[in-house]
């Protein structure tokens, strides 16, 4: 059994690496700090952590980047049974990114969508692959201008947090619809309020609002314990595509259950991959 995860140098990715360590013969950690990764290894218990593990830079918010991570994937393995798309953020000033993205949108969907597709190959190759969507109650939230995915008529953090936590719910459906028959299973999920390092460099009210809720945040490993579930139980007790809380099928938002909406977002990912992948190479 071979895994794929995004962000497991921090926070509640770390936590999933832990617990799934002893359930998979190989993991394929996606990280923008191999130093960090190397610290995460050094602490497991795992015995044949020489085999098990594979470090594998990937910056989501570089889609060159992510696309050598997935070349890098199949040069070890012809298959991948789980893909956890865990990796995430929330960044308080606009930025754009090297492929002129705004950063939110590209590290939490657009480095997701692609590395998917590009994992494919792998995913399908077993007959039997599940595909697990971190996401995010700020999902409801959303409020989507398709004519300013990039923010560029004004930025707020908060926002462009809630309509790429949308696009990881909307993406994961549109996942089950166009390749639940060649057996893949995708989930999307909310991992609670956890006490991790996310959201850390907030300013203002979100910062606010975080220090408020720091007394009832949960713990990662608690946090983790959603993704771990939909990662290793033998059958999911929902239907493909559902969104989970609490290792519980949870109702998304009405715009989350768009099928317009899903199209129109699967399209514009398409479309700026393709511009951006071909425009580079
Ligand atoms: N914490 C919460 O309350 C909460 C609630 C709902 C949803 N979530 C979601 O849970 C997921 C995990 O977050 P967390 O709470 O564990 O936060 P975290 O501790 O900040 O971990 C985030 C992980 O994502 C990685 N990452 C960020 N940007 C990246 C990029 N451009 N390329 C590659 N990796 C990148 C980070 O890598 P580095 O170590 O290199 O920074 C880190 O490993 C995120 O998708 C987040 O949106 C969290």
């Amino acid at each position: 059994m071979h895994l794929v995860i995004t962000g497991p140098t921090s926070g509640i990715g770390a936590e999933k690496v832990k617990a799934l360590a002893p359930k998979f013969t190989k993991i394929f950690l996606l990280v923008r700090d191999m130093e960090k990764a190397r610290t995460l290894v050094n602490k497991l218990n795992s015995q044949d952590k020489a085999d098990k593990f594979i470090l594998v830079y990937c910056d989501l918010a570089d889609l060159a980047s992510v696309k050598k991570a997935a070349a890098e994937i199949a040069k070890h393995t012809d298959s991948v049974d789980v893909l956890i798309n865990n990796a995430g953020g929330i960044f308080p000033e606009k930025t754009t990114t090297k492929d002129q993205l705004e950063l939110t949108f590209s590290a939490n969907h657009l480095g997701h969508y692609l590395l998917t597709l590009q994992l494919m190959p792998l995913l399908t190759h077993n007959s039997g692959a599940r595909i697990i969507n971190v996401s995010s109650e700020a999902h409801k939230a959303a409020s989507v201008d398709l004519t300013d995915l990039q923010f560029e008529k004004g930025y707020s953090s908060f926002k462009a947090y809630a309509n790429a936590k949308l696009f990881n719910i909307l993406f994961t459906k549109s996942l089950a619809e166009k390749f639940g028959d060649q057996h893949i299973e995708a989930y999307a999920l909310h991992p609670g309020v956890v006490n991790t390092n996310f959201g850390q460099q907030s300013k203002g009210f979100f910062k606010l609002l975080l220090s408020l809720f720091k007394p009832f945040m949960i713990s990662p490993k608690k946090g983790a314990e959603t993704g771990i579930f939909l990662a290793s139980v033998n059958k999911v007790p929902g239907k493909n595509g559902d969104y989970f809380k609490k290792s519980k099928v949870s109702s998304a938002s009405k715009k989350a259950e768009s099928k317009k909406l899903r199209d129109q977002i699967w399209d514009r990912s398409e479309k700026l991959v393709k511009a951006i992948t071909e425009n580079r190479a």
